[in-house]
């Protein structure tokens, strides 16, 4: 059985004050919640304050992006280092709104991935299609494209603990979802892909969370699903309520 794991993305949401009222708040409505993983990814000027309130707690943190080198001339970047002394423990890599608003590749992102794991922290990989990719039909070849991209040279023993996240960029912030089939038909194919990289056994162990305006009444539904293993969840992250909502309802 995989465990399910639920990560909410704060994407560029929030200052201090508000940031440090949502952890309080989802510290106090989550912390009887078991057999889930939560992770929450605040902004990076928001870590290390977030990082001491949820210290101790269920809640794990997230960070939004990692750079591959461990340090240098790299503006605007953070390394898997300067995150890791916050109490980082998963990564989250190749956001759609990276490849398309930041020019990331799935060369960049192999490179994110590689340093991610070999700092001990867990990326959270993102893949998926655009509209117009899946208005051609192009969805199985893109989806393929950024695993083998993202993939690249890693071995299964590392491979095994990445989170992977489909997230159709048609359903990111615009309140359409995936149906909860069509989300499975990708999920599934996703799956079948990882074994043909690595093996089986290690395909069904990894976990494969779904993203798209996932909300509270679109969890059950699509957490019932045979390969949706859990959400990467944007806007509905954001409010104590809604996201406390979708992770108890993520353990039924
Ligand atoms: P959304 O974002 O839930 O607001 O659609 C999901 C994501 O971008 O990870």
């Amino acid at each position: 059985m995989r465990r399910p794991i639920i990560a909410g993305n704060w994407k560029m949401y929030k200052t201090i004050a508000d940031a440090l009222e949502l952890a309080n708040g989802l510290k106090r409505e989550l912390y009887a919640i078991k057999g889930v993983d939560i992770v929450i990814a605040p902004g990076f000027t928001l870590l290390d304050e977030i990082s001491d309130v949820i210290s101790g707690s269920n809640i794990n943190l997230g960070a939004q992006n990692a750079h591959w080198e461990a340090e240098g001339a790299f503006t605007g970047e953070a390394s898997v280092a300067q995150l890791k002394e916050l109490d980082v423990k998963y990564i989250i890599i190749g956001h759609s709104e990276r490849r398309q608003f930041f020019g990331e590749t799935n060369e960049g992102v192999n490179k994110r991935i590689k340093a991610v794991l070999s700092g001990g922290l867990i990326p959270i990989m993102c893949v998926g299609e655009n509209l117009s990719q899946r208005e051609k039909g192009n969805t199985f070849s893109v989806v393929q494209d950024h695993l083998r991209g993202g993939l690249e040279g890693i071995e299964k023993e590392e491979a095994k603990d990445i989170i992977f996240a489909y997230e159709p960029v048609w359903a990111i912030g615009t309140g359409k979802t995936a149906t909860p089939a069509e989300a499975q038909e990708v999920h599934g194919f996703i799956r079948k892909k990882l074994a043909e990289i690595y093996d089986n056994d290690t395909a069904q162990s990894m976990r494969i969370q779904y993203g798209g305006s996932v909300k509270p009444d679109n969890i059950e539904d699509l957490i019932k699903q045979e390969d949706i293993d859990g959400a990467l969840v944007g806007g509905a992250s954001l409010k104590v309520d809604s996201f406390s909502e979708i992770v108890k309802k993520s353990v039924g």
